[in-house]
């Protein structure tokens, strides 16, 4: 039988190493937004398995909001970005955390910065797992970030290739097999 384990290159980010990133970035999280009842919005498909993390290690309230991002097919980048909130999201005069899975060409958070400061957000930050800084098209940073990593193509915890490997529980650079 076929395991996705077969097509892991390398693994850059272990399940141990992820938890101990996923809870410094929550508590910086928490010291920014103490008083404060963020909005984290959780952009799907990528980021489902970081933002579950993320907000059980944040213990003060907030809220989450989901909206749906898609500007990949394979590994090739294009411009094209489709948002589409998912219902009930909310961002009016909200202090809003966006979490996404990975900073690439930059391209997609763009999008979404826009998207949500023209619904009327009261602030807009982004937290990031992984930024690959070297793959940057447009000049845009995170605030909360988890790791750098170089230009690999990576899978695992939500990251996927053709929608596959998102259930792998590391992060792992992709090897396509014959
Ligand atoms: P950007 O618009 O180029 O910044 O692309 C961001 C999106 O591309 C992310 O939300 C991911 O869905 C996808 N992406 C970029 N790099 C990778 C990768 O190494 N593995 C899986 N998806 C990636
Ligand atoms: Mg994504």
């Amino acid at each position: 039988m076929k395991s996705i384990y077969e097509n892991v290159e390398k693994v850059i980010l272990s399940a141990e190493n992820l938890k101990l990133t996923v809870e410094r970035l929550a508590q910086e999280i928490k010291k920014d937004y103490i008083d404060k009842n963020p909005l984290i919005v959780c952009v799907l498909s990528g980021s489902f398995v970081f933002a579950a993390d993320l907000v059980r290690a944040i213990d003060i309230p907030l809220q989450m909001a989901f909206l749906s991002a898609s500007s990949y097919s394979g590994t090739a980048a294009s411009g094209n970005v489709e948002i589409k909130p998912i219902k009930g999201f909310h961002p009016e005069g909200r202090d809003i955390i966006i979490v996404e899975d990975i900073l690439d060409t930059g391209i997609t958070l763009k999008n979404i910065c826009e998207y949500i400061l023209n619904s009327g957000a009261n602030s807009v930050e982004i937290c990031v797992l992984l930024d690959k800084p070297s793959r940057r098209k447009i000049d845009i940073s995170a605030k909360y970030t988890g790791l750098e990593i170089p230009d690999e193509f990576v899978v695992g915890y939500g990251l996927d290739y053709n929608e596959k490997y998102r259930n792998l529980p590391f992060i792992g650079v992709f090897k396509q097999l014959d």
